[in-house]
């Protein structure tokens, strides 16, 4: 079979200074890929990740931005192709999580969990559809409540499920240029990012659901992504749910 390696590719990661953002930044790198670096308000994990990947023998740059704005998005794109000449490979890793039963949901709250998880990934997508060399691959981070049926999550899983729709339609769009489009969407993983809206019995209980008693690890989906994000993987407009990962025994 032919080798497939992110060699000599250009990757913009969302989100790409910590937890799974900052893993995907690295195994990118591992991979040979130039990595842009995006991060909102960790610049010392940016940092600390561009930092790694150059220490490694890679290449990588950090871009601040807020990708609520678009313009932020389009400064994103914009390094990739003045520093490195183009972009291939567009990760969305950022998100925001909220816990909160409807009738307690303001006004402000919907806008930020939709301005982060809808509207930013979809204009991640349209830039990344603009830029990307043809065989590029868009992969946004989805949740596995987009296939479950829960209390609580009305503005994380409905904010997040546009992106399955944007996927599709971009699938369709891009396909002459054979780029492909896809959400990768995990089930409760072990970062920062999930704990604060949990009980420890909720933990208990996610973990319980699980094969092997444990939450979902960065180092079960990072492989995914980079399997999607690897030329010649032809899979697009899906969704796909890691449940699992690696088995500890
Ligand atoms: N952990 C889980 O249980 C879990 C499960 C399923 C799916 N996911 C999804 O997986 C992705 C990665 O999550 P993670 O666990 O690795 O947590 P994370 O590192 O906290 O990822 C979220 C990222 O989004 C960024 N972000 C938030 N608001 C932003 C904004 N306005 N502009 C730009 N960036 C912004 C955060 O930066 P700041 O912190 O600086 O704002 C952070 O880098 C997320 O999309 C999440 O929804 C997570």
């Amino acid at each position: 079979m032919a080798e497939h390696t992110l060699r000599d590719k250009v990757a913009v990661v969302g989100g790409g200074e910590k937890n799974l953002g900052a893993l995907v930044s690295r195994v990118f790198a591992e991979d040979g890929a130039r990595v842009v670096v995006h991060y909102h308000t960790g610049e010392k994990e940016a940092e600390e990740t561009v930092g790694a990947i150059e220490d490694a023998g890679g290449q990588a740059v950090a871009v601040q931005g807020d990708l609520t704005d678009v313009a932020h998005v389009r400064r994103l794109f914009d390094t990739a192709v003045d520093t490195y000449g183009g972009v291939d490979v567009a990760v969305n890793t950022t998100g925001m999580v909220l816990r909160k039963p409807i009738l307690e949901t303001t006004e402000e709250d919907y806008d930020r969990m939709f301005g982060i998880n809808a509207k930013a990934g979809y204009f991640f997508i349209q830039e990344a559809g603009r830029r990307l060399n043809d065989h590029g691959r868009i992969i946004s981070l989805g949740t596995s409540l987009l296939a479950a049926f829960t209390d609580g999550y009305s503005t994380y899983a409905g904010g997040k499920a546009p992106l399955e729709h944007f996927t599709r339609a971009a699938a369709k769009e891009f396909a002459d240029r054979s780029i492909a489009v896809n959400v990768v969407a995990p089930g409760p993983m072990d970062t920062p990012f999930f704990y604060p809206q949990e009980t420890p019995e909720r933990v208990e209980f996610h973990k319980s659901q699980a094969m092997e008693g444990r939450l979902t690890r960065i180092e079960d989906v990072a492989p995914l992504i980079r399997f999607l994000a690897t030329e010649g993987a032809w899979i697009t407009g899906q969704t796909l749910f890691p449940n699992g990962g690696y088995t500890t025994r």
